[in-house]
């Protein structure tokens, strides 16, 4: 059994990485007599058996960016109150990083705060999106406008959710494995690199993978759990392009991918400012080990691109904060205007055509 347990903002943040963790997270549930578990109705084809051991009470929900809505959010509200769950009650989920957005969100607002569970059920949601307490929903359009920090009372990833899926959905969440590393951590890179898709793809190896990515994020987290030091800014490699793909394709390019190709085009960006070529060289490799689509940046208008970046929380003055990567395992922020960054993507394109 792998266990983290970790002080965040005077929090005692505890994590269970392992399989069949059903009888653990009963343990937990069942010490409150008001529960109540969210769970994604995708889960039910392959984990019916899984699912069934839990002893709590159930409500199948959708998932995906649409539930992150105050309409789901308003849902979810009222099937609290119908349920009379009180203050001293405890919700659950099980699922991806939208529902724990979601839940997490609802849980820090619902009789000004109820305690929550949280059993993230994508790679993405157990290396990343459960951990650090920020949670949101959508409006009018705009990403995680509404939201909180909020930390769930425990964390269980239970690695039989990955192994039972689709090979295609570990690869989201290997983007941010790899991000982390990149970021923070050569040797991890340099295990990331020995290895490929198939061969992560069984329990112990991704144990070892989930636990490295979280024991990063947690560090990274404690030092800035309110995003005011740009400590926390480090964790957005590859995010500034990489919303402006998800922005620009309504979502239709996912986040994985997009964050993945973010990489690529920021360390691009960065080695025309000046950085090392063999760094670019080395994440463009990374990202195509692990089977992760390169996006053509023909097919996309770089003006429109642009337009979103000027959106990014990261931008001053027409100056985005770039993170960067000065060696594998250390990184920093460069500061770089549009108008470079716009030469710059305009130079890939004619370079990838
Ligand atoms: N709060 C944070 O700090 C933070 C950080 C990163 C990302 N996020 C958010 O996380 C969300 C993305 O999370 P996600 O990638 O988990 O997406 P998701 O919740 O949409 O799940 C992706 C897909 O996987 C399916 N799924 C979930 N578990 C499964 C399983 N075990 N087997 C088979 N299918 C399964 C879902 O039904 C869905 O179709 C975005 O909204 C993003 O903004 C939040």
């Amino acid at each position: 059994m792998n266990k983290i347990e970790k002080t965040i903002n005077n929090n005692n943040i505890k994590i269970y990485i392992d399989n069949n963790l059903e009888d653990k997270i009963n343990c937990k549930i069942n010490k409150y007599s008001d529960n109540i578990s969210f769970i994604i109705k995708n889960l039910k084809r392959n984990y019916k058996n899984k699912l069934s051991n839990i002893n709590s009470n159930k409500i199948y929900v959708d998932d995906g960016e649409k539930i992150k809505s105050s309409l789901y959010f308003n849902m979810v509200i009222k099937k609290l109150l119908s349920r009379g769950i009180e203050r001293d009650g405890i919700i659950s989920y099980f699922g991806g990083g939208t529902l724990g957005d979601l839940i997490g969100y609802t849980s820090s607002v619902y009789k000004r705060g109820i305690k929550f569970i949280a059993v993230p059920t994508t790679l993405l949601s157990q290396v990343d999106s459960s951990i650090g307490g920020k949670t949101a929903i959508n409006f009018m359009g705009v990403k995680n406008a509404i939201g909180s920090f909020y930390n769930p009372e425990i964390i269980f990833d239970d690695v039989d959710f990955l192994v039972n899926s689709d090979i295609n959905l570990l690869k989201e969440g290997m983007s941010e494995v790899i991000k982390m590393a990149l970021i923070y951590d050569k040797q991890f890179f340099e295990y990331l690199d020995n290895n490929s898709l198939n061969t992560v793809y069984n329990s112990e190896s991704l144990k070892n993978i989930i636990h490295k990515s979280i024991n990063i994020k947690l560090d990274v987290v404690s030092r800035d759990f309110y995003d005011l030091k740009k400590i926390r800014y480090l964790l957005n490699f590859g995010h500034s392009i990489g919303h402006a793909i998800e922005s620009y394709t309504d979502n239709k390019i996912s986040h994985g991918v997009a964050v993945a190709n973010g990489m690529v085009m920021e360390s691009y960006i960065a080695y025309k400012s000046g950085y090392s070529k063999k760094l670019y060289d080395t994440i463009k490799n990374i990202i195509k080990k692990y089977n992760i689509d390169l996006i053509n940046f023909n097919t996309m208008d770089t003006e429109k691109l642009i337009l979103y970046m000027k959106n990014d929380k990261k931008m001053e003055d027409n100056i985005l904060n770039m993170v960067m990567i000065d060696d594998i395992g250390k990184s920093g922020i460069m500061k770089i205007d549009l108008n470079s960054v716009r030469r710059y993507i305009n130079l890939y394109r004619d370079e990838n055509k």
